[in-house]
């Protein structure tokens, strides 16, 4: 049995749930010939109540240069490509569900990415598999694409369709723990677009840059006009679409009129929809977030990395197909 020591970077809602699911799941690593064993997790604090034995806890960085992956789940930009930058530069591979670490930092990461050292399905829809579905869709030609990636905002949209305004919905999203205190990422629909932006480098081009995104989020909707869209059919959703037009790529984040009995609309969580040539319309459907949902995510990444496949590569840059893709009429 070859022991796989594992350094993990964030012991809270995901760091926690992957910590006890890797326990829950050591006869599915016996199987494969390894035996886990953790080196060690970061946290902010130490006294806060979390299922990972105290022994374990470190509040500076350990060494991880001593580890044979690095799963990553602390958040942030800065903070933890100062930490994971030196493993990947000694070839120690990264999971990570750190959406915003790798749209905003990929000039320095995504020479690491094509060396195969960075694993993150769990960055796009959680353990709903996007980056693998997306992976197979290279056999075909995409012509479009369209995802609601981000579930706090959906909620906050369904629940201004039962007549509550933003603010009052996103208070309830925040008692219930749906959005942050600060919740600027969700509903400005800057979180999507970092997942669109990584969708976008797998599918479409290895450089494209985050910025490029065109993002508008859910600030300035009213019950009103979701009502009025309900009324003749349709529903309004922040959706994320990747399309071709006028011979280039085009990605945009905005709160789009989807017909009511499209995928997109009777989605119950996040989703992701696609067009592309031969294959037709595909979609996969399923949660977005929660710490096991997430930490499913992270571990198949560690299966994928235990038994030797690559993480998701970014493909290379084809031109759109003439056939252009045409994104859902925006509401204002
Ligand atoms: N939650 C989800 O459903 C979900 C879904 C998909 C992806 N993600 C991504 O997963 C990552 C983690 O999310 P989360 O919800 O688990 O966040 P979280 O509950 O806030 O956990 C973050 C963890 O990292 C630790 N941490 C953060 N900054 C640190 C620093 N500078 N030094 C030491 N420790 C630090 C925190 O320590 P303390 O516990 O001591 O505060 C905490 O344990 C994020 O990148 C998020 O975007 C989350």
């Amino acid at each position: 049995m070859e022991e796989v020591k594992i350094a993990l970077l964030g012991g809270g809602t995901v760091g926690s749930a992957f910590y006890t699911l890797v326990q829950e799941r050591l006869e599915d690593f016996h199987a494969l010939g390894f035996s886990p064993r953790f080196l060690g997790v970061l946290v902010r604090e130490r006294t806060k109540p979390r299922p990972i034995p105290d022994e374990l806890l470190h509040t500076e960085p350990m060494d991880l240069l001593q580890a044979d992956v690095v799963v990553e789940a602390m958040g942030g930009v800065e903070a933890p490509l100062s930490l994971v930058r030196p493993a990947l530069e000694a070839g120690i591979p990264l999971i990570t569900a750190n959406k915003a670490l790798l749209a905003e930092a990929w000039e320095t990461l995504r020479p690491f990415a094509e060396e195969g050292l960075i694993y993150h399905e769990a960055s796009v829809m959680a353990g709903t598999p996007a980056l693998s579905f997306s992976e197979t869709l290279r056999g075909s030609q995409l012509v479009e694409l369209h995802g609601i990636l981000n579930g706090t905002t959906l909620y906050i949209l369904q629940e201004m369709e039962k007549r509550r305004t933003y603010e009052e919905a996103l208070l309830e999203a925040q008692r219930l723990g749906y959005a942050e205190a600060d919740p600027t990422l969700d509903v400005e629909g800057i979180d999507a677009a970092h997942k669109l932006t990584l969708l976008a480098r797998l599918l479409v081009d290895p450089a494209f840059p985050f910025p490029e995104v065109k993002t508008q989020g859910i600030t300035r909707l009213t019950p009103e006009i979701l009502q009025t869209a309900q009324a003749q059919g349709e529903k309004v959703r922040l959706v994320a679409s990747l399309y071709g037009e006028g011979g280039r790529w085009r990605a945009a984040v905005a709160p789009r009129r989807l017909p009511q009995d499209h995928p997109l609309a009777r989605a119950q969580g996040n989703i992701l929809w696609v067009r592309a040539r031969p294959l037709g319309e595909v979609f996969v459907t399923g949660p977005g977030a929660g710490g096991g949902a997430t930490a499913s995510g992270l571990l198949a990444d560690l299966f994928r990395f235990l038994s030797g496949h690559l993480g998701h590569l970014p493909a290379p840059a084809p031109k759109p197909p003439t056939e252009e893709g045409t994104p859902f009429p925006g509401v204002e």
